[in-house]
């Protein structure tokens, strides 16, 4: 437990508080694949904060005579109450509770939607999470004093314990996670912004081409764990963090080149961790190859710089400079939406973080 994080000072009020956020989803360029409790990174990961995918959630607090033992919640996602998604936040609550013991002074009525489809294979639980947590600081904030700085940190915080990757979602451009040396200021615990960035990447695009929007085989969950028995993992923990250090200077730069070369290998060592572990299994599906294949023909071609990540899905990230976006929307709209279920794709592009709506 991580004592500096409990909110020791803050004394429920008998006032009805609302709280409306929205977190935007992220993409790694440096993976995170592997964890121990209480999710912990086994490598320091790296990622653009998005714009336009983002949940928006609304928290009704209503103080409660007495206090309970647990965190009492409704949730309502999209106009409907989702007793599937309870399990999840009932244990993020339990963990909470012991960095916000106040919680159990109120009954908290969740409200949420996200911008992007669905079970479209766009990390929802990143943007989820990031913006649930900045409603419960929201409220935190009322009831005890916090800097900005300790505002955002203990969102972070708190929005990691719910799925790690959402602690990269609270502030933007570049976020990064985990300890690493070239990275001072750099947590296991919470994500922190990368400040010395060029800026042909303040404004990078990544239209999220949605190929398979069926449910994963694997979850993430499970692909973490499977981590722990890889025959490979020491050599990936330790290759995402020299990759991280090899990101850094061309953040700062602006190269390109160095850009494609080290996010294309982060996503296909990411799959080849899936594809060699045990049991092992592909998220990848053809169109995946052949959106790539494309992709690798026109950059060749064109000599115009765009790339591709993955997630833990078949879906792909184009990533690309904001001045080319003209020449690259038009390949994707004439080379690469045919890959697409119902040819459908997420314009997106680097964001700030969490805000207030
Ligand atoms: O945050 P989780 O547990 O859903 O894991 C996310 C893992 C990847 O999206 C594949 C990589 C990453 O760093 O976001």
């Amino acid at each position: 437990m991580e004592e500096s994080f409990v909110a020791i000072n803050a004394q429920p009020t008998k006032e009805i508080f609302t709280s409306r956020w929205q977190a935007p989803s992220n993409i790694a360029l440096i993976k995170y694949w592997g964890k121990t409790a209480p999710q912990l990174p086994k490598n320091a990961s790296l990622s653009f904060t998005l714009s336009n995918a983002v949940t928006l959630t609304e928290v009704v607090f209503m103080p409660l005579d007495k206090p309970t033992n647990k965190v009492f919640f409704s949730i309502v996602f999209e106009g409907e109450e989702k007793p599937s998604f309870r399990p999840k936040l009932e244990a993020f609550f339990a963990n909470i509770l012991l960095y916000q013991p106040f919680l159990a002074y109120y009954q908290l009525k969740i409200t949420s939607q996200n911008t992007f489809p669905h079970s479209s294979g766009i990390a929802s639980s990143a943007s989820s999470m990031a913006a649930l947590a900045a409603c419960l600081v929201d409220l935190e904030s009322q009831l005890t004093i916090l800097s900005e700085n300790e505002k955002i940190n203990k969102i972070s915080f708190l929005a990691r314990l719910g799925s790690g990757s959402a602690c990269r979602s609270a502030q933007g451009p570049v976020m990064a996670w985990g300890s690493h040396p070239k990275l001072a200021d750099a947590s296991d615990l919470l994500a922190v912004a990368v400040n010395d960035i060029h800026s042909v990447f303040k404004d990078f695009c990544d239209a999220i081409l949605l190929i398979d929007k069926g449910q994963k085989q694997v979850s993430s969950t499970l692909g973490h764990k499977l981590m722990h028995q890889h025959p490979y993992a020491d050599q990936r923990f330790a290759q995402a963090n020299t990759h991280l250090a090899e990101l850094l200077p061309i953040l700062q730069q602006g190269d390109l080149d160095g850009f494609i070369s080290i996010v294309e290998k982060e996503a296909l060592h990411l799959h080849a961790m899936m594809m060699t572990s045990d049991p092992y299994f592909i998220l990848m599906q053809p169109n995946t190859l052949s959106v790539i294949n494309k992709i690798w023909s026109f950059r060749k071609e064109t000599g115009i710089p765009v790339c591709f990540t993955l997630d833990a899905g078949a879906n792909v990230h184009v990533l690309y400079p904001n001045n080319v976006a003209e020449e690259v929307n038009h390949f994707i709209e004439v080379e690469l939406l045919q890959f697409c279920q119902n040819r459908q794709c997420v314009h997106d592009r680097v964001g700030s973080g969490i805000k207030k709506y």
